[in-house]
């Protein structure tokens, strides 16, 4: 498995506090079959995560870790980036993109409302060719409405990814029962664990969340969200989709 969306960069973001915590809760990833990472802290917000200096410190920081401790997984730097009416003076940071892709971005809606520029900054970034992941939805979505825009940005080019713990439940019945409805609609695209600490959304409900989506949607569904998929995010690759995706 490949997690793509983790909060594992000491004292960046609201994610782990130390270096043991970040490389225990890699070691229980591996554990049971996650090979690639990729850190996403929060860009633009109350923390750390707008000073590239402390980030591309503290990433080399993990690696050489993960290194030394000779942990068999590859790490990958992008950043969840909270939804604002304009991105542009972000894109210099180098981890804008996911592993420097120019391709793929990790986008995260606010909790509760969504505004109303939403659709705008999506569609102006899909006309250049560059795809946001929205960072689990189904967390925002409490109304119809709401589901229906979503859905809207999917068919429209923009991706889709869950969080392990809605699957799970971890989140409540509301909340799996969006991630249920988007997985029928087959408009998701990746799960991720968005795992932040030891205790809250742990790595290891991927694993939890691959038997029941295999379960419900068969293996070669399940591989696909947590495996094909975020490795051609990596390597920039395309992405197949029964809503085809306008790639250039
Ligand atoms: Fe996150």
């Amino acid at each position: 498995m490949i997690d793509l969306h983790t909060h594992l960069l000491p004292g960046i973001d609201d994610g782990v506090k130390s270096l043991d915590e970040a490389v225990k809760i890699i070691k229980s990833g591996v554990s049971m079959g996650v090979t690639a990472i990729c850190l996403t802290p929060h860009l633009l917000s109350n923390f750390r995560g707008c000073n590239p200096g402390a980030i591309m410190e503290t990433y080399s920081m993990l690696q050489n870790k993960i290194i030394q401790e000779e942990i068999d997984v590859h790490l990958y730097l992008g950043s969840e980036i909270d939804l604002r009416d304009d991105l542009n003076p972000l894109r210099e940071f180098s981890f804008f993109f996911i592993n420097q892709t120019k391709k793929y971005l990790l986008l995260e809606l606010p909790l509760g409302e969504i505004p109303a520029f939403t659709e705008k900054i999506i569609f102006s970034l899909i006309v250049e060719n560059l795809y946001p992941i929205l960072a689990h939805p189904e967390r925002s979505l409490t109304k119809d409405k709401d589901f229906e825009r979503i859905e809207k940005m999917a068919r429209s080019g923009a991706l889709i990814q869950l969080n392990a713990g809605s699957i799970t439940g971890d989140f409540g019945k509301k909340v799996q029962k969006v991630s249920e409805k988007l997985l029928e609609k087959d408009i998701v695209d990746f799960v991720a664990s968005d795992t932040h600490n030891l205790n809250s959304r742990p790595i290891i409900v991927m694993a939890e969340a691959f038997r029941i989506i295999e379960r419900l949607l068969g293996e070669q569904k399940a591989m696909k969200l947590f495996k094909e998929n975020p490795q051609k995010v990596l390597q920039a690759e395309n992405i197949q989709r029964k809503i085809p995706l306008k790639y250039s």
